[in-house]
């Protein structure tokens, strides 16, 4: 499927974005993730659960039924399954066959996600969650804070093409950023993750660098980058301002991005905006978060309209591509060799 192979989708043993933390608590939640129904709550103690949303029995969506404790007990005919997906008993009988079960996913909590695995469940390893840290979220010395879930009405690899070639900034987003950085972007590739990086060396301390750090002399350099951090998380930061000459730190802001694929044709979007100066200044989050707000507003209203031409014509029409898109045909030759990599049983290449 546009932009992969034939057959190709999305990869699945990967750590993806489930819910907000805050979506979560003791009643049972809907979503559907890499077109699976599955359904959430927490546990007694808080511990978040995944289970099949689908009655393996007739059917019907577990959302309707009800929790018991630290299970779910089914709103048809009452089959109740633990957390781990065991049913545990079944009121018009008294016997349960051991085989009897539904599916659970592994789920962690991190930062203010929780995050699900929808693959292979003997690789779920915590370990393979995209690196957080760079992108500010519960770092040491930054401020993160959620900008909640958007829903996005086109498939997750348009949305990965937008945020790997930031030189629509000039275009899509002309009314809330307006004229951006046009040099050339280093593109690298290292451990899975892929990195754009602009660099505009020696700028007067004016416009949103200003408005970010007021009683920054200048000048500055300014830098843009675009970190593929794994198919759920990309983190677009910038600026990260340092004086010129000296190099003297002045401030990283990070707009991160993390992306979970609903269907083949749509993908729960999770912003956040991250930083590492002016901590505790609470109006300067709210100002950050309605700038996001506004942008993806507009990066929205393109992807979907890009989702309707490809579900139109697919990859029957050729590509122009250019050197603004190296970093974005990166990612998804990587996506691919992740997805051929699963198919063929091997271990993951990420
Ligand atoms: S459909 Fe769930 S118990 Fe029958
Ligand atoms: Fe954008």
């Amino acid at each position: 499927m546009y932009p992969f192979e034939d057959g190709q989708t999305f990869p699945r043993n990967h750590w993806y974005i489930a819910a907000c933390s805050h979506e979560l608590g003791r009643a049972l939640f809907e979503r559907t993730i890499l077109e699976e129904r599955l359904v959430f709550y927490r546990k007694e103690d808080g511990t978040p659960v995944a289970l099949d949303g689908i009655c393996p029995h007739r059917n019907l969506p577990m959302a309707q039924g009800m929790l018991e404790g630290d299970a779910v007990r089914c709103g048809y005919h009452g089959f109740r399954f633990e957390a781990d997906g065991r049913c545990t008993n079944i009121p018009s009988q008294s016997a349960v066959p051991a085989s009897f079960a539904t599916r659970s996913y592994p789920v962690l909590e991190r930062w203010q996600w929780i995050w699900v695995w929808m693959g292979d469940p003997a690789q779920a390893d915590p370990a393979l969650l995209p690196d957080m840290d760079v992108a500010g979220l519960g770092a040491p010395g930054w401020r993160a804070d959620s900008n909640g879930v958007v829903h996005l009405k086109s498939r997750f690899s348009l949305l990965i093409d937008n945020l790997m070639d930031l030189s629509h900034i000039a275009f899509v987003h002309v009314k809330t950023i307006g004229k951006q950085l046009t040099e050339a972007a280093e593109v690298t590739e290292e451990n899975g993750r892929v990195h754009v990086i602009r660099c505009t060396p020696d700028q007067p301390a004016e416009g949103f660098h200003r408005f970010l750090h007021p009683r920054c002399p200048g000048p500055v350099d300014l830098t843009t980058r675009s970190d593929f951090l794994g198919p759920g998380l990309i983190c677009a930061g910038g600026p990260y301002s340092v004086m010129s000459g000296t190099g003297e730190p002045v401030g990283r802001l990070n707009f991160v991005h993390g992306l979970t694929p609903e269907t083949r044709h749509s993908t729960h979007y999770f912003p956040a905006v991250s930083r590492d100066f002016r901590l505790d200044d609470d109006g300067l989050s709210q100002a950050l978060l309605g700038k996001e707000r506004s942008v993806l507003a507009e990066d929205i209203a393109a992807l979907e309209q890009v989702e309707i031409v490809v579900q139109r014509q697919g990859d029957t029409r050729r590509e122009l591509s250019v050197l603004a898109d190296a970093g974005a045909i990166r990612v998804r030759r990587r996506l691919i060799a992740m997805m051929k990599a699963e198919l063929q049983g091997a271990p993951d290449l990420s």
